[in-house]
């Protein structure tokens, strides 16, 4: 059954009324946009995900701080994202705060909107942004609808003919849990991975939200349902929660980190101190 979900836009709106948020369709952004997302769906494929997963999650690419990986995002512009075009560590301080407003008391949740992109490091890494950012979809299972762009873009996945993946389940048993379900790859499930490694000590619907904000074909588009667990439906509301501040924070008022950067750091020590490995 697909249920179709209500906008989570609905209690947070802090933009003009005639703003429209992830306009695919036109806008000085779309053709830098258009062209991550037309790469990403031909090259992510099942086999893609499984290397990626060997390559990435060995944990010894780097050992650094959460502070110190948020300021590489100082050098980081997400080129699927329609909305901004500036460094992605002042989108961080803009999630983190607007969510502070709303949950003085909840730090852990705060602290998740910090960091929730920083993953974004394996785009100065040397991975292509294709393989970083946008929207995630699972593989090895039918590409459906409610992916962006689906219409155009998936026609030359390798996955797209094969006789298990373009099924509806795929590899997959009915309800098996998100949990389960191998993702296109991105900043989502690697930096899901690095702090369950590093014994991070976020909350679980924390963790949740982290590995999952970007898979928009599921929390907003209600696309997915024959995958998902009473976990998951359990743990939507805070996805949908998070995505509200990822989303409608975005504008060009830009916070002035340097002030803000005393408090986020007692959350990271608190959270997840010292150095992690990557
Ligand atoms: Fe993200
Ligand atoms: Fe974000």
């Amino acid at each position: 059954m697909k249920i179709i979900q209500l906008d989570p836009s609905l209690t947070y709106r802090p933009e003009p009324e005639n703003y429209l948020y992830r306009n695919y369709k036109y806008g000085p952004l779309v053709d830098r946009v258009k062209m991550t997302y037309t790469l990403m769906h031909k090259y992510q494929t099942l086999q893609f995900v499984k290397d990626k997963h060997v390559q990435w999650c060995t944990r010894t690419h780097r050992r650094m701080s959460v502070m110190e990986a948020l300021s590489l995002l100082d050098n980081l512009v997400d080129e699927s994202d329609p909305d901004v075009d500036f460094p992605n560590s002042f989108h961080a301080y803009q999630t983190a705060e607007a969510i502070r407003k709303v949950h003085p008391e909840k730090g852990w949740f705060q602290l998740v909107g910090l960091i929730h992109d920083i993953g974004k490091i394996l785009a100065l890494d040397n991975e292509p942004q294709w393989s970083v950012v946008g929207d995630t979809f699972p593989v090895g299972c039918k590409f459906q609808q409610s992916i962006v762009f689906s219409d155009t873009t998936f026609k030359d996945n390798a996955d797209t003919n094969d006789p298990i993946f373009s099924t509806k389940y795929g590899i997959y048993k009915p309800n098996c849990g998100l949990e389960n379900v191998l993702m296109s790859w991105g900043h989502d499930e690697y930096l899901y991975k690095v702090l369950t490694f590093n014994d991070c000590t976020i909350p679980e619907k924390g963790l949740y939200m982290i590995r999952f904000h970007s898979f928009y074909p599921w929390h907003t588009g209600g696309d997915y349902q024959h995958l998902c667990n009473e976990k998951d439906h359990k743990m939507l509301p805070w996805v949908k929660e998070f995505n509200k501040f990822d989303l409608y924070t975005k504008t060009e008022e830009l916070p002035n980190i340097e002030t803000l950067r005393p408090y986020y750091q007692s959350l990271i020590d608190k959270y997840c101190p010292g150095e992690l490995k990557w």
